[in-house]
């Protein structure tokens, strides 16, 4: 029996995890036996327990097989001392989840609903891989003050050779072309980081690797996605291009991730956040969450079949234009997701 920790979030978090565990609650029906426990973060941990990532949910997380999370965050808690994403972050951090895959997939159907030209995103299929706990986000000092403030960026050579060792073995499953993006035309941490990846280049001499500044890579992303195989790069860069790349395949509302740790913990979580605009509308695309738990079958549970079987089912049901508004469809998170539920018990 698997144990699933669940954290839902804030917005539309809720909204899209009930959908995708209604999906695997189908799907795994004899197959696949787990339980569920779900625990508070983010906004929601801060007015139920009085911290983005409290107690009970960090210990939960440590007992877990795999871990799912929602999204956090949200104009209620914006102005806060503490806020939802203080939760997130910490989360990251004290589970040591320093790799963060972030898949670009496209599924050719749904090519149109791109908004860039079909001929520049067909054949798109690449991994991002984001370094997590280090970088802008992590270092110290950081303040801020009225009229001034500071942020640090910090990279140790162990915490950039993990995340290119990993990066290197994601290419070599892959297409073997590891493309890195740094800033070290200006950045010394990207100064580092450039030569820690060519020292390590050599122990992998099946796979090619190329170098980009993050302004270039940002430009060539969508005019060249084709191009791209396995990207590596920083906590930051990593954020932006990712988000910048769902335009390939047509919305946020498609984009799952995967945070490992070195002991091989994983979270599984869409790369979105909690969308305020739309939240508790029903508008929300669920596929990132029900892409999110098919990454968690695969690598936390190696159910490859049962998660093959999952994407089947929604994507059966997308290529008869049955989609959410951010796909240009007109159904409901619900109504969606009873169609994906409908195309399983066929
Ligand atoms: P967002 O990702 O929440 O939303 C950006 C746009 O994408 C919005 O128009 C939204 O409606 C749309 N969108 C996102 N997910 C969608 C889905 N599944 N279906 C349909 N449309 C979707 O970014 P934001 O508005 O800049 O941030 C809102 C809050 O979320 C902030 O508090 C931010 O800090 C937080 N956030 C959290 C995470 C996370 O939990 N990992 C990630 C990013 C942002
Ligand atoms: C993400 C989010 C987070 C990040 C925020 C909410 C802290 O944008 O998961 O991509 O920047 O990592
Ligand atoms: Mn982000």
């Amino acid at each position: 029996m698997k144990k699933i920790i669940t954290l839902p979030g804030d917005g539309i978090g809720p909204e899209i995890m009930d959908a995708a565990l209604s999906v695997l609650d189908v799907a795994s029906e004899g197959q696949f036996e787990y339980e569920i426990a779900e625990h508070a973060i983010g906004g929601h941990g801060i007015d139920s327990q009085g911290h983005p990532f409290p107690e009970a949910t960090r210990e939960a997380c440590l007992t877990a097989d795999a871990i799912l999370l929602g999204a956090i965050g949200g104009p209620k808690w914006e102005q806060s001392e503490v806020t939802p994403e203080m939760g997130l972050l910490q989360m990251r951090k004290v589970l040591g989840l320093f790799s963060n895959l972030r898949p670009i997939q496209l599924n050719e159907t749904l090519i149109d609903r791109s908004p860039l030209k079909p001929e520049i995103v067909s054949g798109t299929d690449m991994m991002i891989v984001r370094e997590l706990t280090g970088g802008l986000y992590f270092g110290e000092p950081k303040w801020e003050k009225e009229d001034e403030a500071l942020d640090t960026t910090q990279y140790s050579r162990s915490e950039i050779e993990r995340i290119i060792h990993l990066a290197f073995k994601q290419a070599q499953n892959r297409r073997n072309h590891l493309t890195s993006v740094d800033k070290a035309n200006v950045l010394s941490t990207s100064r580092l980081w450039r030569r820690i990846v060519n020292e390590i280049a050599p122990q992998y001499p099946d796979v090619h690797v190329d170098h980009l500044y993050i302004d270039a890579a940002s430009m060539k992303l969508v005019t060249h996605p084709k191009d791209f195989d396995v990207v590596v790069t920083a906590n930051l860069f990593g954020d932006i291009l990712s988000d910048e790349a769902s335009v390939i395949t047509g919305s946020l509302g498609m984009m799952p991730s995967a945070s490992m740790n070195e002991q091989g913990l994983g979270l599984y979580e869409p790369i979105h956040g909690s969308a305020p605009d739309i939240a508790g509308k029903n508008l929300a695309n669920p596929m990132s969450m029900i892409y999110s738990i098919t990454m968690m079958l695969r690598t936390s549970f190696e159910e490859f079949e049962l998660a093959d079987k999952i994407e089947a089912a929604c994507e059966a049901v997308m290529a008869r234009n049955i989609m959410t508004k951010d796909m240009g469809g007109t159904e409901t998170t619900e109504s969606f997701t009873q169609a994906v539920i409908t195309e399983l018990r066929k």
